[in-house]
Formats: structure tokens, C-alpha cells, sequence
């Protein structure tokens, strides 16, 4: 399948490191002028620099997405320069662990104001450009976790189901415009956020004894994704959440068909 992003242009938040980061060099080998946002300028030297030997028409900007002025700013300052936006990856997010007594309110607040109310302003800021333009992609990070919450990530898959939720809305109100609008749930992806590959073995493998493809998913799974999300491929998907988690829900016992295979792993 040919899928043709050229000269399309992303919006990336979160944009400095793993999954974020991956998705703008993904879309960036399509053709798509990529806008890579994240905290600091200097969280994003790494990917701009990456991002400036694909091409050197992509744009990196210093946007906390809890910001509404910044993000204006940043918004119409990338209009001006590239004239429009096309696709709104809602990638940024940050996670919280523990059981419910032991979650500071304040550590509630972040992870709700990231996740949620962040991916909010950021399509406040980016729908009436795509309206002008009668057409938009957006795409959101949710996680399996708002598919099944883990014991101990209440937090996290509360802000995670809330963008699920925030999606299928705006899937139903942007319709007339042509912008869809759908979310992803990824498993089990290694980055700095979760440091996966570096706890003990045994817990390692218990957790990919989870996964009907017992391996740990890449930073390439998503943007791989999302570059077909982005397209005019997927024209007729809007409202969705996608599983991309190697196959959590698919069986009960997954690890049980790696004990019957005479395959090697
Ligand atoms: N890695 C996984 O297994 C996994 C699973 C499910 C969902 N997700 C989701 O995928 C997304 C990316 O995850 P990752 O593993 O690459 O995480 P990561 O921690 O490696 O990267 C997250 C990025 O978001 C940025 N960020 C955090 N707060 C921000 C803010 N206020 N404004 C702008 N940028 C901000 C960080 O600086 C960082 O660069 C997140 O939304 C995460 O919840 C990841």
C-alpha cells in the first residue's frame, strides 16, 4: 500500500524522546513537514537535529501543552510559517504509579492536566485551522490502560480513559468538517517512561507472558500507525480506539500456545 504524506504538516507534542520522537521521524520520511513541540528547546535538540537531516523545513518549539497562551503562540506562529496544519498528534503524556492512598493530590492534578486537559487545549487551538480547512487528522495516545486499568495506575488510566472519551466526542462534533478523529492504546513499549527492559528478569518475563506476541512493542509500531492514521487511507476511520498492544486482549493465557509451539524464542 503507496501512502502519500507529502507536504502534509504534523504537529507533534511530547516530540523530545521515545514513542514522540519516533513518530516525528516516521512522518518526516513520508514527506510531512513536521512541527515537533515538547517542554524545553533543549529536550527537542536531539530530534530537531535528527529531524533537520530528513528535512529542514520541520520546526521545533519549547510548549508545555498545559499552556493555552503558549500553545496559541506556537500555533499561529507555525501557521504563518508553514500555512497549514494537517494532522495533531496528541502524543505528550506522563504517568503516575500507586495505589490510591498513597497518590498526592498534587500528583492527580499532573497527570489529569497533562493528559487530559493538555490534549484539550491542543485541539482548542488546532480544530478551527483544520475547519478553515475542511479536512484534519487527530490522533491521540490513549493506552491499554484505558482498555484495562492496572492495580496501582488508577491515575493514569482515569486521564487515559478521558481521552478516549474526548476523542469519540470530538470524532462526532468534527464530522461535517472531515477532520477525523481517533486514539490509540499502546501495551508494553520501552522508553523512559517506563523503563521496562531494565527490571528483573523474572518480571520481565511475566509481564511479556501477557502479550499474544510476547515481545515488547517498539517506538516504530506506533508511528507506523499513525503515518496511516495521518492518511487518506484511513478516511473512513473516525471515533476509534485502536489496540496495539500485541495482542493483550486476544486470549485469556496467551503464554500457554508458547508452551504447546515447538517454536524457539
Ligand atoms: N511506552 C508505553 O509503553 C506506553 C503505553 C501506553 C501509552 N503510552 C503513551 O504514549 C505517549 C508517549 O509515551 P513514551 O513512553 O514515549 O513516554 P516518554 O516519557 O518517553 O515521553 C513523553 C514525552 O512527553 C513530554 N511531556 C511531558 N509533559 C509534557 C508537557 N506538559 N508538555 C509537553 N510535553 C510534555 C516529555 O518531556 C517527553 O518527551 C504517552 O502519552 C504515554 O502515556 C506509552
Amino acid at each position: 500500500m503507496h501512502i502519500d504524506l507529502s507536504e502534509k504538516v504534523a504537529i507533534v507534542t511530547g516530540a523530545a524522546r521515545g514513542i514522540g520522537k519516533e513518530i516525528c521521524l516516521s512522518l518526516a520520511r513520508e514527506g510531512v513537514i513536521v512541527v515537533a513541540l515538547d517542554v524545553t528547546e533543549a529536550a527537542l535538540a536531539s530530534t530537531a537535529h535528527d529531524l533537520h537531516e530528513i528535512d529542514p523545513r520541520a520546526r521545533t518549539y519549547a510548549c508545555d501543552i498545559r499552556d493555552a497562551a503558549r500553545i496559541d503562540t506556537v500555533i499561529a506562529d507555525a501557521v504563518a510559517a508553514l500555512g497549514r496544519i494537517d494532522i495533531l498528534v496528541n502524543n505528550a503524556g506522563v504517568v503516575d504509579e500507586g495505589v490510591i492512598e498513597t497518590v498526592a493530590e498534587a500528583r492527580w492534578d499532573l497527570v489529569q492536566d497533562v493528559n487530559v486537559k493538555g490534549t484539550f487545549l491542543m485541539c482548542k487551538a488546532v480544530i478551527p485551522v483544520m475547519k478553515r480547512q475542511r479536512s484534519g487528522r487527530i490522533i491521540n495516545a490513549a493506552s491499554f490502560a484505558a482498555i484495562v486499568p492496572r492495580v496501582g495506575g488508577v491515575v493514569y488510566a482515569a486521564s487515559k480513559a478521558a481521552v478516549v472519551q474526548l476523542t469519540r466526542g470530538l470524532a462526532g462534533e468534527l464530522g461535517p468538517w472531515e477532520i477525523t478523529v481517533n486514539a490509540y492504546a499502546p501495551g508494553m513499549i520501552p522508553t523512559e517512561m517506563n523503563h521496562f527492559t531494565e527490571r528483573p528478569a523474572q518480571e520481565q518475563e511475566e509481564l511479556l507472558s501477557t502479550l499474544t506476541l510476547h515481545r515488547w512493542g517498539r517506538p516504530e509500531d506506533i508511528a507506523n500507525l499513525v503515518c496511516f492514521l495521518s492518511s487518506d487511507r484511513a478516511s473512513y476511520i473516525t471515533g476509534a480506539l485502536i489496540d496495539i498492544s500485541g495482542g493483550k486482549l486476544a486470549t485469556q493465557l496467551p503464554h500457554e500456545a508458547y508452551a504447546l509451539s515447538d517454536v524457539n524464542r
